[in-house]
């Protein structure tokens, strides 16, 4: 593929997840439009020669395709029941921990190398920072938010005056969602959240945060269920509620990665700024001025 056809098709990708990161999800593109790509696709492809008629040779079956190739994935059960017993918080954390990490249905849909994701961080924490679910790095670790938007993420807890591990960290999913392509996340369907979501609950139930941060429109549809009018434009920044718990909207840090204008970064700082003010954290002068 040209360079400049590349370019050109990864601006269109980076502009689609940004609208996706909006709340879009869906998007019309024109019968004309699509002919346009579909001619530029295949004129940047190399011509092939003719292939010189071969003598009745039999032909090779072909090896099957990577969709073919794709284990099939078991339907979703019900979503579980859980009964959390009586206990101090690190000991019903545990139980739920053990619970998940052996879950056959997560365990059924892991990567081949990949693990199950409870999350961690305190179990005392005031914040509790919600995901949609772990990506390539995060299966292998075993651990919520270790790649690059968890650096970001990282920058933001400390921006607030807090270490990683003074706050709570976790994903609506509890496995990577698995998909064909060779890199990259597949966002996890609504169905899959769902079977998650009573982990999510237990987490939050046993350590009673008194704000729970939602990253991104995939963790939003998550925790408060899918809503094609909503858009993060104009929820990001708003209270909500999550088992009455306060909930702030704000961007995915991936988000912030791919659109690294300081209005964004501003606008995430605000949410973060109305956090620390509903939990009580001291905000200096210099942490209210941040990005302006
Ligand atoms: N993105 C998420 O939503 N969660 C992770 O753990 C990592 C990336």
């Amino acid at each position: 593929m040209s360079v400049k056809l590349g370019e050109r098709l990864q601006a269109v990708e980076e502009e689609l997840r940004r609208w996706r990161e909006e709340g879009e999800t869906a998007v019309f593109v024109e019968e004309s439009t699509l002919q346009v790509v579909r001619d530029l696709v295949r004129s940047s492809q190399p011509k092939r020669e003719p292939a010189a008629p071969s003598a009745a040779k039999p032909a090779k079956p072909r090896p099957p395709s990577r969709v073919r190739k794709a284990a099939a994935k078991p339907s979703l059960p019900e979503p579980p029941v859980l009964a959390i017993p009586d206990g101090d918080k690190t000991m019903r954390l545990e139980w739920l921990r053990d619970r998940v990490l052996n879950c056959s249905t997560c365990l059924a849909n892991l990567n081949p190398k990949g693990k199950v994701v409870f999350g961690g961080g305190d179990s005392e924490a005031d914040l509790f920072f919600c995901g949609e679910a772990p990506g390539a790095d995060e299966e292998i670790a075993g651990e919520p938010f270790v790649g690059a938007a968890g650096q970001f993420l990282d920058k933001i807890i400390k921006g607030m005056g807090l270490a990683r591990e003074q706050v709570y960290v976790a994903n609506v999913m509890k496995w990577r969602p698995q998909h064909d392509n060779p890199y990259g996340n597949r966002p996890p369907t609504q169905d899959e959240m769902n079977f998650c979501l009573p982990y999510l609950k237990a987490q939050i139930e046993i350590i009673q945060p008194k704000v729970i941060v939602a990253l991104g429109a995939t963790a939003v549809s998550g925790l408060l269920g899918p809503d094609p009018q909503r858009r993060m434009g104009k929820v990001r920044g708003q209270w909500f509620e999550f088992e009455e718990v306060p909930l702030m909207i704000t961007f995915h840090p991936s988000y912030l990665l791919r659109n690294e204008s300081k209005r964004t970064k501003r606008q995430v700082w605000e949410d973060m700024l109305q956090v620390m003010e509903q939990v009580d954290l001291p905000i200096s002068e210099r942490q209210r001025d941040f990005y302006t």
